[in-house]
Parts: C-alpha cells; sequence; structure tokens
C-alpha cells in the first residue's frame, strides 16, 4: 500500500465461537465507513480455527502466511473451542503470527467510555484514557524452555524470558513516538527489583530514548504496585510501555476498568512493513454464548476502528469511535442484539459530526495511532 492509497486489502480470519458474529457486526460497520469517508477495501476470508484444525490440521501453515501476507492489514475475530486442548491454536496460530509477521507491539487503549458501567466506584471517562504498549514477540512468549526428571518428585522446569536490546527498543521508541501525540507521558512497568537483567535492560532503554524524545516525561511503576494505581488512579496514566507477559496480564485488569472485555479493542503492529497487522477483540471465543446473537461487538468494531487509523483512516476511526460511544450510551442497560448494536453503530456512522452526534473529544488514541504510524 502507498500512503496515499485508500484501497485497503483486508484478511478476514472470524475464527472460532462468537468470533464470526462479532466480526459480521464489524463488517457492517466497515460498510458504512466505505460509504462515507469514500475509502474502499478488498476483503478476503480465510478458515482458521479449532473447526478448520480438526479437519484438515492446518494451524499458522507457510501457506496461510503467504496468503494473508499478501493483504495490509488482518481483522481478526476470536481463537478456541473446548474440542481443541488448551494452548495448541494460542500457540500454533495466534502465537505464531504475532512472531512470524513480527507483530512487536500490541496496542490496548483503556479507555472509560461514557455510558458504561464500570466496576470501579466513582471512577469517570475523564479520569480513564491511557494506552498500554505491550511488547509482543519477546520475553515469556518466547516458549523457550526444559523440563528435567519430569513426572518425578525431582522435576525441575525452567522457563526463559528472552529480551532482546532490538525488541525492547522498536517498543519503546512506538511508545514514546504515541506519547508524544498524546498527553506527553510515558511510564515503564516492570518488576527491576526483581527481574534484574532484564529489568535494567528495559530501563536503560527508556532512559537512551528519552534523549531523543525532550518533551516526554517518563516514569516507572513496579507491576504490582501498577496493578494497584490502574484501578483507583487511572489519569496518573498516559501510555504504559511493558514486557510480554507483564502487558497480558495489566491488559485484562484494564479491560475490566474500561467495562468489561465486551469493549476491550487491540493492535498488533507490524512496524517495519513486512509484514500485515493484526487487528481483534481482547475477549476470547466465548463458547458458552457463541450462536445466540448476544455477544458484545464493541471490542470487534473498536479493533476495526484501530484498524482503519493505522491505514491512515484516522477521520473513519475516530467517527467508528464516536458512533459506538453514542450506541453504547443509548442502550445502557438494555439487552442488544450482535448484528443490532452493529447495525446501530453502522448507521449513525453518516452522522458523526453532525450536531447530534459530535465527534467524541478528548485526545483519541485513533488519531494518535495514525500520527505516530507515520512518524
Ligand atoms: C491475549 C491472549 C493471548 C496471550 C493468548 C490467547 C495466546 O491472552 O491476547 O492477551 O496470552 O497473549
Ligand atoms: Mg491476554
Amino acid at each position: 500500500m502507498t500512503p496515499e492509497s485508500r484501497t485497503h486489502r483486508l484478511a478476514i480470519v472470524p475464527g472460532d465461537g462468537i468470533g464470526p458474529e462479532v466480526t459480521a457486526s464489524a463488517l457492517d460497520v466497515l460498510n458504512a465507513a466505505e460509504a462515507t469517508f469514500g475509502f474502499t477495501t478488498e476483503r478476503e476470508t480465510f478458515a482458521a480455527g479449532a473447526q478448520h484444525y480438526r479437519a484438515t490440521g492446518e494451524l499458522f501453515s507457510s501457506d496461510i502466511a503467504t496468503r494473508l501476507r499478501a493483504h495490509d492489514a488482518i481483522l481478526f475475530g476470536s481463537m478456541g473451542d473446548p474440542s481443541v486442548a488448551p494452548g495448541v491454536l494460542e500457540r500454533g496460530f495466534i502465537l505464531a503470527m504475532r512472531q512470524e509477521f513480527r507483530q512487536a507491539v500490541n496496542l490496548r487503549p483503556v479507555r472509560l467510555y461514557p455510558g458504561v458501567e464500570t466496576p470501579i466506584a466513582g471512577l469517570t471517562p475523564e479520569r480513564c484514557d491511557l494506552v498500554i504498549i505491550r511488547e509482543n514477540t519477546e520475553g515469556a512468549y518466547v516458549g523457550r524452555g526444559s523440563t528435567v526428571h519430569a513426572g518425578t518428585p525431582m522435576a525441575v522446569a525452567v522457563q526463559e524470558s528472552v529480551n532482546t536490546r532490538a525488541g525492547i527498543e522498536r517498543v519503546v521508541d512506538y511508545a514514546f513516538r504515541l506519547a508524544s501525540v498524546r498527553r506527553k507521558r510515558l511510564t515503564l512497568c516492570h518488576k527491576t527489583n526483581i527481574l534484574v537483567e532484564a529489568g535494567r535492560l528495559w530501563q536503560e532503554t527508556v532512559t537512551d530514548l528519552a534523549a531523543r524524545y525532550p518533551d516526554v516525561e517518563t516514569d516507572y511503576v513496579h507491576v504490582d504496585a501498577m496493578c494497584f494505581h490502574l484501578p483507583i488512579a487511572p489519569e496518573r496514566f498516559d501510555v504504559v510501555v511493558t514486557d510480554n507477559l507483564f502487558g497480558d496480564i495489566i491488559t485484562d485488569l484494564g479491560a475490566v476498568i474500561q467495562g468489561g472485555l465486551g469493549v476491550a479493542a487491540s493492535a498488533n503492529l507490524n512496524l517495519d512493513g513486512s509484514a500485515p497487522s493484526m487487528f481483534e477483540a481482547i475477549h476470547g471465543s466465548a463458547p458458552d454464548i457463541a450462536g445466540q446473537g448476544i455477544a458484545n461487538p464493541a471490542g470487534a468494531i473498536l479493533s476495526l476502528a484501530l484498524c482503519l487509523a493505522h491505514l491512515g483512516e484516522a477521520q473513519a476511526a475516530c467517527a467508528i469511535e464516536t458512533a459506538v460511544v453514542a450506541a453504547l450510551g443509548a442502550t445502557a442497560g438494555q439487552r442488544v442484539g450482535t448484528r443490532d448494536l452493529g447495525r446501530q453503530i453502522a448507521d449513525a456512522l453518516a452522522h458523526v459530526g453532525t450536531p447530534d452526534l459530535p465527534l467524541l473529544q478528548g485526545g483519541s488514541v485513533m488519531t494518535a495511532m495514525t500520527l505516530a504510524a507515520r512518524s
């Protein structure tokens, strides 16, 4: 894709459980966004996930990787099913894709939208608008380690965490770029008092790169303290950068604070243009409610907005975010079906920016992502 091109090649991977349902809603919104904002997409849908694996044995094969690589971005539903052993699809597809496509950054906004209920008493939307930048290919997720004397009382398991300067630097640099177009505050979250070696490398990298971003203020919070501060004082944070495992954990906490997994979105960003980035809601496949048409599509629709922001369609991305917020506010406390909520958001898109639906204010992550992708 040339930067000016407004035709985006999208790979659609609906996956399992509620994945296909929330993806269908996101595509309703995408159709409306194209009609309103004048860009186009070429879409190809890919079979992947539990059913496909049972039928064919295929996970993230080189064939699927080659076909996905031809796209500008991947919209991903969710993956996982009780019929496949835990870990098989997670490691065999999701983690394999993040690695193979060098999706170095996992970006997860934590924004409490007006009208969305949060379990944190007294928390207001003005106080909760941050972005967690999680390193996405290294750390404890490299899958290295060994066990000796397995199954005996002398069993020893070693699980390695790999941290490279280059890997840390690319994610920290992106975090700085994002912070510099937001509220100019970057917090490193780690456990430098215990994980001394990895912690030193992370801290050194942040300190070195800070010289390039003199207008961004930096600070540091241990991951355990982060679990304490994040729910009660999210206003302390603008952009938080952290390693893969800490990021996995604190982004679930972030999702709770912003009103649950239903509204939490994420972007897996390739920063070097060698492969497509991937966009997915944070929720899983939720087999218990699959097929009933009741899953909340907001997380998938906001992930679509992140995708469009990354592809340079900031206006459409901000409008989708505004329309989601309006729909969530209007339907608060009601039971609305997956497809109906999607259609409501799609219908609202044409009115965003009018007096009826003023564009959501407040330093949207969408605009910042578009700027950070270009800088
Ligand atoms: C996430 C998920 C994944 C992870 C799983 C499904 C592999 O929890 O995206 O946060 O651990 O990264
Ligand atoms: Mg997780």
